[in-house]
């Protein structure tokens, strides 16, 4: 048996409907279901759904072989973890963003920089020699600025609506970002067939997804 990690939230629907499409199907029993661990209907996968920051930590020591997860998140963990496929879901951005954009070249002393991405920030920030606080924080990082928390926040966008409704503005893009699947590195070698099967069937959903 394969066992699954998908991030919860804003990936989750995408990735089962795109693991239905390549024949991997959750009863609609398992679904209505509010249990964190499931197997699909053929018995041969096993979903664990975790927060999406726990995906890479499954997946690297091999608690689960395979994982969905979103590239924001891998760039983050920097878990050793191989990267067989981009799925295409979830299609967002990172980005820095702020009351007024230009806050950030012009800041005076060290900008405050709100958010769940320490160490994406700080590696943007250090390239362009712009001194800055890393504010971590765990979730609604686009309160930060207009409370006085933060000068800046480091944040995904996929509509823009939560920028837009917290008064915020794009300043720079850091990158783009889209679900992926990865593997075990020992699963890779252990379960190859397995493992194979299934990057194929998602690679040929992915394919019949994009052609629409
Ligand atoms: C993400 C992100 C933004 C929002 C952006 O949060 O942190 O808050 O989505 O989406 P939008 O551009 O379509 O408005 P997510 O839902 O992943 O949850 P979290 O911040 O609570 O972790």
């Amino acid at each position: 048996m394969i066992t699954i990690a998908i991030a919860k939230g804003r990936m989750q629907d995408d990735a089962i409907a795109l693991l239905a499409e390549a024949d991997v199907r959750l009863s609609a029993e398992s679904l209505a279901s509010r249990k964190l661990a499931l197997e699909d209907e053929s018995g041969k996968y096993r979903f664990i759904f975790v927060k999406p920051a726990d995906v890479p930590v499954y997946v690297e020591h091999g608690i689960a072989d395979c994982g969905i997860v979103g590239r924001d998140v891998l760039l983050e963990s920097e878990a050793d973890v191989l990267l067989p496929l981009d799925l295409g879901i979830a299609r967002c951005r990172l980005v820095v963003a702020a009351i007024d954009p230009q806050v950030i070249k012009g800041a005076f002393g060290m900008l405050r920089v709100a958010t769940k991405y320490s160490r994406i920030a700080g590696a943007h920030f250090g390239a362009q020699g712009i001194p800055v606080e890393i504010i971590s924080l765990s979730g609604s990082v686009e309160l930060a600025p207009a409370l006085g928390l933060a000068d800046a926040i480091v944040d995904l966008v996929e509509t823009g609506r939560t920028l837009r409704e917290n008064g915020l503005k794009v300043a720079e893009v850091i990158t783009d970002s889209t679900g992926r699947l990865v593997v075990n590195r020992a699963s890779y070698q252990l379960k190859a067939d397995e493992i194979a099967t299934l990057t194929d069937a998602l690679e040929r959903a992915v394919r019949s997804v994009e052609t629409r």
